[in-house]
């Protein structure tokens, strides 16, 4: 199991590339299953989570080729084995995203029920409830989800009771090839479901209103192959800005939407960071003067994303002040906070809210990544702490982060991997 060392203290600096966002590349390579022909995805960041979704593309038949560092192509072929089995999907619960290609296209399928995670109980109730009013026969055996819709699926309106993210891109997914109009209401407004929209509308699909809470897709007979440039990753992005912000560093995030960081950029303005747009994909961070404590509320996009309040969290233990984090989105997201306690952090959990009183001089210590996200924040936190910080478990990080350590050292970060 590899760990990172950092040896904290230096202020970020430079310019940064952002890779393609795990997040979107997922529900396109899931996409590819909705056609024969080959489509090529550019920007898909190599990250483990893609690997894993790769595996399961090949496992059901379709044949992928990667250029290594270019365009990744994937053929769906004429005949697929629609199952994703339990060894896959209990490593990465965004295998779920083939459930709505599947039955779209094949009629069938059978997807393995992802388990536990570690984040929350995360169901995917919703994904099967749109699925079934679009016609399918949903039954669960043995741990799997076997879903039929032997005459094709049929248009229907799917009204979300909350909003979901892959549920919206999974029937987003199905939708595309049944017959006649889908609407989706309450639909998620994630950059990557507009993305994705972008892939399918390439690859011949009728959708308008991605972005907005309504999502209307007019069925069609078939999709066909396109190309098509994955959005950059905002996390990464986002994580990037924020460890500008908490080494008092200055850095260029560069191949990034600025616009899908508006969230974020407002906290760090309030907390006292010069955050400036300086080409219309480049963001500059900068902080030359203490930081003030700013209480943030995790929400749907377009508000703050829960993906980037454990490094948020990070980034409050050196504020002045008493900073108030709600967790809004997930049941169990505080799982870093433990750690940063043991790197000297004061943070109180009350319910789903993190009370973390600051500044605080964080110190150096060996710690356990969680989850992705709460790798990021506790990395965050060595780069500040006092002496040597051990993050142990760093396979968390790189289910989606590409290639982070380099990056950071590519700012003048002391970090390196080391293989036990
Ligand atoms: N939910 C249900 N039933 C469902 C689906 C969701 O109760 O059928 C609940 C969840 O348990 C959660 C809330 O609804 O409490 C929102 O979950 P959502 O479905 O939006 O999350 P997701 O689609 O499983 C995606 C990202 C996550 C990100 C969330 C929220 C991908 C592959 N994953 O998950 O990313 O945190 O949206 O923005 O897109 C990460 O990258 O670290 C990550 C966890």
């Amino acid at each position: 199991m590899d760990r990172f060392v950092i040896d904290g203290g230096v202020a970020l600096r430079g310019r940064v590339e952002t890779s393609g966002a795990k997040n979107s590349a997922l529900p396109a390579l899931a996409a590819c299953l909705l056609t024969e022909d080959p489509v090529i995805l550019h920007r898909i960041p190599r990250v483990k989570d893609i690997r894993t979704m790769i595996e399961l593309l090949r496992h059901m038949g379709a044949a992928v080729e990667d250029s290594g560092n270019g365009p990744l192509t994937v053929t769906g072929g004429a005949n697929l084995e629609p199952v994703a089995p339990y060894e896959v999907v209990k490593t990465m619960r965004a295998s779920s995203l083939v459930l709505g290609p599947l039955v779209g296209r094949f009629r069938r399928a059978r997807v393995s029920l992802p388990g536990g995670c570690a984040i929350g109980a995360r169901p995917i109730d919703l994904h099967m409830r749109g699925l079934e009013q679009l016609g399918a026969r949903i039954e669960q055996t043995h741990g799997y989800i076997e879903a039929t819709a032997p005459n094709g699926l049929l248009g229907a309106t799917v009204r979300f009771d909350r909003i979901t993210v892959t549920g919206t891109e999974d029937i987003l997914m199905a939708a595309v090839l049944a017959r006649g109009e889908t609407v989706i209401q309450n639909a998620a407004r994630e950059p990557e479901v507009v993305d994705l929209a972008a892939l399918l509308t390439k690859m011949g699909a009728s959708i308008e209103g991605a972005g907005t809470p309504v999502i209307r897709i007019q069925g069609v007979e078939r999709l066909h192959g396109a190309e098509h440039t994955i959005i950059a990753d905002r996390i990464e992005a986002g994580t990037l800005a924020i460890g500008a912000a908490i080494t008092g560093g200055d850095v260029e995030v560069a191949g990034c939407v600025p616009e899908h960081l508006t969230a974020l950029c407002a906290k760090l303005r309030l907390a006292g960071v010069d955050v400036e747009a300086t080409a219309p994909d480049v963001l500059r961070v900068r902080r030359t003067g203490p930081l003030r404590s700013v209480d943030m509320v995790t929400e749907e996009h377009p508000g703050f994303a829960t993906d980037l309040q454990a490094q948020y969290m990070a980034l409050m233990t050196q504020a002045e002040g008493i900073a108030i984090v709600s967790e809004r989105i997930f049941e169990n997201r505080f799982m870093h906070v433990p750690e940063l306690a043991r790197m000297s952090a004061s943070i109180r959990i009350d319910g789903n809210q993190a009370i973390v009183a600051g500044p605080r001089r964080l110190t150096g210590a060996h710690v356990m990544a969680s989850d992705l996200r709460a790798s990021a924040s506790l990395v965050l936190a060595g780069l500040v702490a006092e002496g040597q910080t051990i993050v142990d478990r760093v396979y968390h990080m790189d289910r989606g982060y590409e290639n982070i350590e380099g990056k950071l050292a590519g700012l003048g970060a002391r970090i390196r991997r080391e293989r036990e």
